[in-house]
């Protein structure tokens, strides 16, 4: 990390600044702070969320949880189990949380290329005055996990590709500059809350309609 680079690690801290943007903010999936009540709401309302950690983890600790059909699932890596009830199911996330801070956030049902959901790294430094996109791909998850985190095996593609592959006939200039826009406003509400940050690198899934998503905002991006 470069001497001076603030970082934030919250995730939740980061979500509530960008979203003080209304654009910014209804493209963001809704998230709660983490409780067993809270997680039979989120259910309820949306049929299957994600559990994460709020100080990120490369995907390690992400959670998926689904209700249909009068049974819970949850899937985590490649371990997917199964319970006829709640409180079950919160023994297994505590087992994962171990203590530490979680956050639910309604689940986005993400593009896929052979079944396999994509999302997208944005990446924008400072540059003097002024600000620079660095990098801007396509993260394909491994073949079996949810996640496309890299580090756990995703595969790396173009922008370009990714929404030919997994939009196909959806435009892939605009989805770029829908996707710069939410970053950019996104930025601007980063900076005038954490001044001194210099770098962002912002998670964006397009869901199976081409809609944008802030999934989350790394301060310290690889
Ligand atoms: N709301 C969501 N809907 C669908 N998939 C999601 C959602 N949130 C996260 N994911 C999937 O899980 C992956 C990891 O989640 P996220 O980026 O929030 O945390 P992290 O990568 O563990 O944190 P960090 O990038 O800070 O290490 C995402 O890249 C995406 O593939
Ligand atoms: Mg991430």
């Amino acid at each position: 990390m470069e001497s001076g680079s603030r970082q934030v690690a919250s995730k939740w801290l980061k979500q509530a600044v960008i979203s003080r943007n209304s654009m910014v903010a209804g493209h963001i999936p809704a998230t709660v702070r983490y409780s067993p009540a809270a997680l039979g709401r989120m259910l309820r309302s949306y049929g299957s969320v994600v559990a994460k950690p709020i100080v990120g983890t490369g995907g390690a600790g992400v959670i998926f949880i689904g209700y249909s059909g009068g049974s819970y699932v949850c899937r985590r890596g490649t371990v997917t189990t199964h319970y006829a009830s709640l409180p079950p199911l919160v023994r297994r996330i505590d087992a994962i949380r171990r203590g530490r801070g979680y956050m639910l956030q309604r689940r986005i049902q993400l593009a896929q290329i052979g079944g396999r959901p994509i999302d997208y790294r944005i990446k924008t430094v400072r540059r003097g005055n002024g600000w620079a996109v660095t990098a801007m791909v396509g993260r394909l998850a491994r073949p079996g996990l949810m996640v496309t985190n890299l580090c756990q095996g995703g595969t790396q593609l173009s922008f370009a590709q990714g929404v030919r592959r997994s939009l196909p006939g959806q435009a892939v200039r605009i989805k770029r500059r829908q996707c710069l826009d939410l970053t950019g406003a996104s930025r601007h509400q980063l900076e005038l809350a954490f001044p001194g940050i210099d770098q962002l690198g912002f998670d964006i899934g397009l869901d199976r309609s081409g809609r944008p998503w802030i999934l989350e905002v790394n301060t310290k991006p690889k």
